[in-house]
């Protein structure tokens, strides 16, 4: 996020926040993960490849028996999904779309030969993705965004690890979607979250919150 707490501005192009280092470093974090979420409005702005890009890494999965990138997860209540954005159409490895109950069938129908739906619940139910994900083997989810899904993954106490990335510049409009939105954090004034690393890589900084037991389990 910018230093005044948004992941995008306004417009329409996508904006940068990291620096190569960090994305780098986010590829490695990628790569340890068994899937990518993102939700369906960053599917369709930001058209992510949501790839392990370095050839050593996915070579290094491939040694682990793993294919050499995540699963790839979207949640929509709409559905309104192009089969031919990069999401579906890149990378050998499985999309996964939980779909709440009412587009079902017209999901199904639009995107049934590029992923597989799920029925999600209406609204879709995260707990109920999560657990889902667990039976198709996934230990280790990676959030990549937009502010909808970090907000309901983290009021939902469904995260064991927040990492934030502050870039050296404002935004300044609020306009521009934030980090999070409003909603009911478990951690507010009250219950302060457990700080476990800050590391200064160029430019912007990485700060690391254990939020559950399970940080680091993986
Ligand atoms: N800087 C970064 O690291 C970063 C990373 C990712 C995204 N972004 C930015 O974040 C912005 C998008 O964020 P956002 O908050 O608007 O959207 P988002 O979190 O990417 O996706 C929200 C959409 O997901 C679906 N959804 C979420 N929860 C749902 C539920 N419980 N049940 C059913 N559907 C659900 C809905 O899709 P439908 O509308 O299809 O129903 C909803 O409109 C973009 O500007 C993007 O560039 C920044």
């Amino acid at each position: 996020m910018s230093i005044d707490g948004y992941v995008d501005t306004a417009a329409d192009e996508r904006l940068l926040l990291s620096n190569d280092a960090d994305f780098d470093r986010v590829d490695g974090v990628r790569a340890g993960c068994d899937a990518i979420l993102v939700g369906a409005a960053t599917v369709r702005q930001d058209n992510p490849r949501l790839l392990v890009r370095s050839p050593d890494r996915q070579a290094e999965r491939v040694v682990r028996g793993l294919r050499p990138t995540p699963l790839k997860v979207t949640v929509t209540g709409s559905c309104d999904l192009d089969p031919d954005a990069r999401f579906f159409t890149l990378g050998d490895v499985e999309k996964l779309v939980y779909c709440a109950t009412p587009s079902l069938d017209r999901a199904a129908g639009k995107l049934g030969k590029v992923a597989t739906v799920i029925d999600g619940g209406d609204p879709v139910d995260l707990h109920r993705v999560t657990a889902d994900l667990h039976r198709r083997g996934v230990r280790r989810l990676m959030v990549e965004g937009g502010g909808s899904m970090h907000t309901q993954f983290l009021t939902e106490s469904l995260v064991d690890e927040l990492q934030l990335v502050v870039a050296p510049f404002f935004v300044g409009d609020s306009r521009a979607p934030r980090f999070v939105s409003d909603g009911t954090f478990p951690w507010g004034p009250g219950r302060r979250a457990d700080l476990a690393e800050v590391r200064q890589i160029g430019d912007v900084v990485l700060l690391r919150y254990k939020l559950s037991d399970r940080f680091g389990a993986a």
